[in-house]
């Protein structure tokens, strides 16, 4: 509103602090994953460094993992895995408000791996963006997914953790490439003016020991060079020891963060998915929490670690399982490089709707088709585009004259004191 007076914009007074609008939940309603269809079991591991089953399975519990193929890439498993949720969800991509990839291995340093998820769905509508929280990324984006939908901001928002740790692992370090695994895991938020779904959520990071877990070169600090690839920079390096400490405190003590902010007690959650790192990790906090190990989803014997995927993957499959059932309370915890941490309280709601007719299928199909055939477009378009105005901006002015080898070398401006 305009304030006659001075000429100044009023804004309307805010709501108090977690005074959100209280008709307005984001609900699960659609989840999906992918992983590649290669599996590298230990014993391979073991034909290419100094390693043994007996030691990888005692110390961590991963037997296998999947590994990405030549033409699998975080957007592509993404895609599959948002797809798969959309479906179950019965929604239209058109119907997406926002797309959200918790990635920290992306296909590119820009664009953002969401924008090419989202024109491979054909979310038309919607907005795109990553988050970089390494393995609590999944629980970063729901936390913003959940924020949209419960400030009215959106309806629909689609949340993909996805990794290609495969291709940022130094296969020569036994100490992590037995580790990590490949995936997408995706969840669909709705709103709905029932309470439940996501009820609430804790964030926490300690930048001091972001060392801890790092790929330290390629980005603006260390780009490549002849030096960052000769030294094996642009893989992942990890204190295993000091992670592996970080994680059990920050396991239990988020886990009794968020179920207290939720006023839901632990003996009223009826699963807890953890991020699927070390099975040592999850039986030390199932411990310190005093609660069976029955109660931890574990999968990481069959993916390793998939970091951000690791939690969206686990939850599909306790669902197929029957472990994870509607009105059941179910805490997601994961921590990660950063140091980052979180945890979130889920009133899980979702029943699995009945298989779609062939009719709704072909649909489906029709729509992916167009989506394709719609990116396809866009990108002729731009190249016409190129072609026609090329020497003009959008304004219609002439754009200066493109500097030749005679010209004046450029001479950067003074920097302003
Ligand atoms: O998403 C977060 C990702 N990171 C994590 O969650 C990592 C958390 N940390 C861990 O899970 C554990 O620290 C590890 C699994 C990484 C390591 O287990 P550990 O029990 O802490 O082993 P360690 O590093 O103390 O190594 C013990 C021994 C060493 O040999 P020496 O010095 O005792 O002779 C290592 O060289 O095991 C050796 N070792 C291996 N041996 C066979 C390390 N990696 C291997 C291997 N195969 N793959």
């Amino acid at each position: 509103m305009l304030n006659g007076k001075n000429g100044s914009h009023e804004l309307p007074t805010p709501p108090a602090a977690g005074a959100l609008p209280t008709n307005r939940y984001a609900h699960v309603v659609g989840w999906g994953m992918s992983v590649p269809s290669r599996v590298m079991t230990n014993d391979d591991l073991a034909r290419i460094v100094d390693t043994s089953d007996e030691w990888i399975t005692s110390r961590t519990g991963i037997r296998e993992r999947h590994i990405a193929g030549p033409k699998d890439s975080t957007s592509t498993l993404a895609t599959q895995a948002g797809r798969a949720a959309l479906e179950l969800a019965d929604i239209d991509p058109n119907d997406v408000d926002l797309v959200i990839v918790a990635t920290c291995t992306p296909d590119h340093l820009f664009p953002a791996t969401a924008c090419l998820v989202q024109d491979a769905l054909g979310c038309g509508r919607a907005g795109a963006f990553d988050v970089s929280a390494a393995c609590s990324g999944f629980i970063y984006g729901l936390t913003l997914g959940t924020q949209m939908i419960r400030t009215g901001a959106m309806r629909t928002v689609l949340v993909i953790g996805a990794e290609t740790l495969s291709r940022f692992i130094n296969w020569k370090d036994r100490a992590t490439c037995v580790l990590f695994g490949d995936g997408a895991g995706a969840f669909v938020l709705q709103a709905r003016e029932t309470p439940g779904g996501l009820l609430t959520s804790v964030l926490g990071a300690d930048g001091s020991g972001g060392d801890s877990l790092i790929v330290p070169a390629g980005g603006c600090k260390l780009p490549a060079s002849f030096e960052t690839i000769r030294d094996n920079q642009h893989t992942l390096q990890m204190d295993g020891k000091a992670v592996y400490r970080f994680a059990t405190r920050v396991m239990t003590e988020s886990v009794r963060e968020v179920t207290a902010k939720a006023g839901v007690p632990l003996d009223q959650v009826q699963l807890i998915v953890p991020h699927q790192a070390n099975r040592r990790i999850i039986e030390s906090s199932a411990r310190t929490l005093g609660l069976s190990e029955e109660r931890f989803v574990v999968n990481l014997d069959r993916f390793g670690n998939t970091s951000a995927a690791s939690i969206p993957i686990a939850v599909c499959e306790a669902v197929r399982d029957g472990r994870l059932r509607p009105d059941d309370n179910v805490v997601l915890v994961a921590f990660g490089a950063g140091l980052t941490w979180g945890s979130a309280l889920l009133q899980w709601d979702a029943t699995p709707p009945a298989e779609p007719t062939g009719l709704a299928r072909f649909r489906r199909q029709l729509s992916y088709s167009f989506a394709g055939l719609r990116s396809t477009a866009r990108r002729g378009w731009r190249r016409v585009e190129g072609l026609l105005f090329g020497s003009q901006s959008p304004e219609g002015g002439q754009q200066p004259p493109k500097r030749g080898k005679t010209d004046e070398p450029h001479k950067p401006k003074e920097p302003v004191a």
